[in-house]
């Protein structure tokens, strides 16, 4: 028969079945880190309090650390009774210490307790992601560096709309990561916030001091309400909000890679060292590593979904129901983790660009147009009207079957006499990109600059 460490309200014992179903020691013995710096800090606190002898804290000390020692060594073996990664460590302290280990958790409740090991848990968590962040946005950079002159077109609707530098688009990607690396901070400062002596649900009536135990954890303040203490799990939310949206950046950046890596695009061709095979198609090459990238992001996406709905219902305080917020954590957190270090590895060795290609794809579309309408612009033709005369010219060429650099003066000048011979310099796709000097813009010169605004931020964030 399981045991029943609550109390000796009971007398039956507990069904087995049931026993299982309520046991969470299956995943949280991830928190066993966590659970035992709270309760090496819990501990100090309670002997700096008088709260236990120096004595009693000594013992209870010295038996977390062997603890400690057992799982840095692998060889700490979770009582298979324990219900909880918290259980499990007192059972072994108990064993190790004896009697006074039964002091531990004087002043304290599994519901501070498993508030603080995952607030611990997750800003450790945060600062290894962060770092993944920061790695990825240095390949970014890295290959923007390499493309600024670099043109392909641009697209909206999916349709070629305006030549581009390469080294743009990937910073567009730096972008939006240095704003997820920001966010993941913001984030941090949530997580960073101590529960511990919130007790169950009401404080406690021992003299002890949150600060203290707060200030050897590293956190950055204590909790306000007790009730709120135990029962928030908003920087859960949080920290899901922000990985969905970070996999929302991976995603699209994958489902570009895809596109880009097939017949129909080229723009990037698949190094083996990340592309995989068909068991039946000999010729194929397939993008994997990008679609599971995107086919991933939805996992999280869920995690997000599933722990809003666990929390939505809930009276105050703790409820069991807080239990299931621990296994969508984990899995987002891998989930993130891998898909950061996979994107790191395709962008750095996985693909390689074709710039003869993206070029090749510019000369042979109409993503001049709009400069044939700037040009007119700028010699005092209403936009409008530009914009107007170069869609005919547009309709034209299509008729022909002809782009517009195909088109000789003579022609230019039948449909405006406001061309000249400087044209042909005004249409050419290098200079169209050039050209876009307005801030943010495409420019090369402008793009230059960005980067090294990039760079900096990199470098001194
Ligand atoms: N395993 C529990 C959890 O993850 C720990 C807290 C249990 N508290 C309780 N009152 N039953 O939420």
């Amino acid at each position: 028969p399981a045991p029943r460490p609550w109390s000796q309200r009971f007398e039956g014992s507990l069904h087995p079945a049931i026993a299982r179903f309520n046991a969470s020691i299956g995943f949280d013995i991830r928190l066993l880190p966590y659970d035992l710096a709270g309760s090496l800090a819990h501990v100090q606190m309670l002997g700096a309090c008088g709260i236990l002898t120096p004595q009693e804290a000594e013992q209870i000390r010295r038996g977390l650390e062997q603890i400690r020692q057992e799982v840095e060594a692998g060889t700490f073996q979770p009582d298979p009774d324990a219900e909880d990664v918290h259980y499990a460590v007192e059972h072994r302290l108990v064993a190790l210490v004896g009697e006074v280990g039964k002091k531990l958790h004087t002043g304290r409740s599994r519901n501070d307790q498993v508030a603080t090991d995952l607030r611990l848990y997750l800003r450790d968590q945060i600062d290894r992601i962060r770092t993944s962040l920061w790695q990825l946005r240095g390949v970014l950079l890295h290959l923007a560096g390499q493309h600024i002159e670099t043109i392909l077109p641009g697209y909206t609707h999916l349709q070629r709309a305006q030549p581009v530098s390469l080294a743009h688009h990937l910073l567009a990607y730096e972008e939006m990561l240095w704003r997820d690396w920001q966010r993941l901070g913001r984030v941090r400062e949530q997580v960073n916030v101590c529960p511990l002596g919130s007790g169950a649900l009401a404080g406690t009536p021992l003299p002890i001091d949150r600060q203290l135990t707060a200030h050897l954890l590293g956190f950055e303040r204590i909790s306000a309400n007790s009730l709120d203490a135990v029962s928030d799990r908003d920087y859960l939310v949080e920290f899901h909000a922000a990985a969905s949206l970070i996999l929302v950046h991976l995603s699209r950046l994958s489902e570009e890679m895809v596109l880009w890596a097939s017949q129909e695009f080229r723009f990037v061709t698949l190094t083996d060292a990340c592309a995989t095979g068909s068991s039946l198609m000999p010729q194929k090459k397939n993008p994997d590593v990008p679609e599971l990238v995107r086919g991933k992001a939805g996992r999280v996406f869920g995690h997000l979904q599933a722990l809003l709905v666990t929390l939505k219902g809930l009276p105050l305080a703790y409820n069991k129901d807080l239990q299931e917020d621990k296994e969508g954590l984990f899995d987002t957190v891998d989930t993130l983790g891998s898909c950061l270090e996979a994107m790191t590895i395709l962008l750095q060795e996985g693909i390689q660009f074709q710039p003869q290609r993206m070029a090749e794809a510019v000369g042979e579309d109409f993503s001049n147009a709009t400069d044939v309408a700037d040009y007119l612009v700028r010699r005092g033709i209403p936009f409008r009207t530009a914009h107007d005369l170069v869609g005919q010219i547009v309709r034209v060429c299509l008729a022909e079957g002809i782009v517009l650099r195909d088109l000789n003066l003579e022609r230019w000048k039948q449909f405006h006499p406001a061309f000249e011979e400087d044209i042909f310099a005004a249409i050419d796709p290098q200079q169209v990109v050039a050209a876009r000097l307005s801030t943010g813009g495409t420019g090369f010169a402008v793009v230059r600059q960005a980067l090294q605004q990039a760079q900096a931020r990199h470098e001194h964030p």
